[in-house]
């Protein structure tokens, strides 16, 4: 049987900042308030022609020239976003696939919000598991600034843009091998976290249609209070299932939507600071690529080595949630 690694690594971060400052002068708020709410402190904002599909594929160019692979020997790309560049069609995907000029391999996106990362970890999982597909490029991009409402201060200051991808290759070395993937959903809390409109479960007459903007809303605390019960339980669940304490991540990866949030689920598995992945404060929520740009943080700065567990978690609208147990695996020179 085939295995599945995590064999590279690669992000993205569009150069303009909007700063916690900037934002006080566009809704009533302060810096104070976000920093001690969100531990938030800048976001990166992409530009008006630079698309979802542009920051993903120039993520995961990084990652596919870091894996050591050839292009001709990706064989499926999987992308996760909540702000694709054509809201029904074509995927963000298929339009990363011929960015990259990857040929006509199987191409699709799916919608898991904050949880699409872990989401598309797992499908990469399954496929090189059952002998379908061999090297898999996985990528987590999202324009998050293109559905924020900047008059909403209650989540515009919450979210920024840019793209994370990674490798995800079959090995027969079960040392390698990506542990356990959970993912769990939970549409009875749809509405804490939703764009209600743009889609056709928007009420509006088919026939004689508004102009909708698709712009996301939150209950901001009830999101935060589900998120720290279910995210503590995943994880405690996913360690007792494998054995594994602890102690033994080198990395906890956390989806960076809140530092209150991280702290609460760090507390509870007992975690030392040095294991916690923290970049909430320079790129704020984003989303599905808030993941792959943290571990592409961790990678660039020499922390991240190859063996080293991760432990990923994430959070999102639908609701939905998972975690993974993941070694860092490049393919060895
Ligand atoms: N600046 C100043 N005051 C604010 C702001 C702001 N930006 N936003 C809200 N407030 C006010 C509220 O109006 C409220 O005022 P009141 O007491 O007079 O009524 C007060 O601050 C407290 O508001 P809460 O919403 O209770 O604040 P909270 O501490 O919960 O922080 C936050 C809000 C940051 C949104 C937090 O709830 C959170 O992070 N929630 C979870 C987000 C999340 O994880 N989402 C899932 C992933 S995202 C995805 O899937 C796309």
């Amino acid at each position: 049987m085939a295995y599945a690694a995590f064999r590279s690594i690669g992000a993205y971060v569009p150069s303009k900042i909007l700063s916690n400052e900037e934002l006080s002068k566009m809704v009533d708020t302060s810096d104070e308030w976000i920093t001690k709410r969100t531990g938030i402190k800048e976001r990166h904002i992409a530009a008006a022609d630079e698309f979802t599909s542009d920051m993903g594929a120039k993520a995961a160019k990084l990652a596919i020239e870091r894996s050591g692979l050839k292009k001709s020997e990706i064989d499926m790309i999987v992308c996760a976003t909540i702000s694709p560049d054509y809201f029904c069609m074509p995927s963000t995907a298929t339009i990363i696939s011929t960015k990259l000029g990857l040929g006509n391999i199987t191409a699709f996106d799916i919608s898991a919000a904050c949880t699409g990362f872990v989401y598309i970890l797992s499908i990469a999982k399954a496929f090189i598991e059952s002998g379908m597909k061999k090297n898999i490029l996985i990528i987590g991009a999202e324009k998050l600034s293109a559905i924020t409402d900047y008059s909403d201060r209650g989540t515009c200051i919450l979210f920024g843009d840019g793209a994370g991808a990674a490798v995800i290759s079959a090995t027969e070395n079960k040392e390698e091998a990506i542990i356990d993937i959970h993912t769990g959903s939970d549409g009875e809390f749809a509405d804490l976290l939703m764009t209600p409109n743009g889609g056709s479960g928007s009420a509006h007459d088919a026939l004689e249609q508004e102009a909708t903007s698709c712009f996301m809303q939150m209950r901001g605390n009830e999101t935060f209070k589900v998120a720290v019960k279910t995210l503590t339980k995943d994880v405690i669940d996913i360690l007792r299932e494998n054995s594994i304490q602890s102690s033994d991540i080198k990395h906890f990866v956390p989806h960076q939507a809140n530092y209150r949030i991280i702290k609460a689920v760090g507390d509870a598995l007992k975690l030392k600071d040095e294991q916690v992945v923290l970049t909430v404060e320079k790129y704020g929520n984003t989303s599905g690529a808030s993941i792959p740009m943290a571990i592409n943080d961790i990678y660039e700065s020499g922390r991240l080595q190859a063996g080293e567990l991760m432990l990923l978690d994430a959070f999102g609208g639908g609701l939905t949630w998972g975690s993974a147990l993941v070694p860092f695996a490049p393919f060895k020179k």
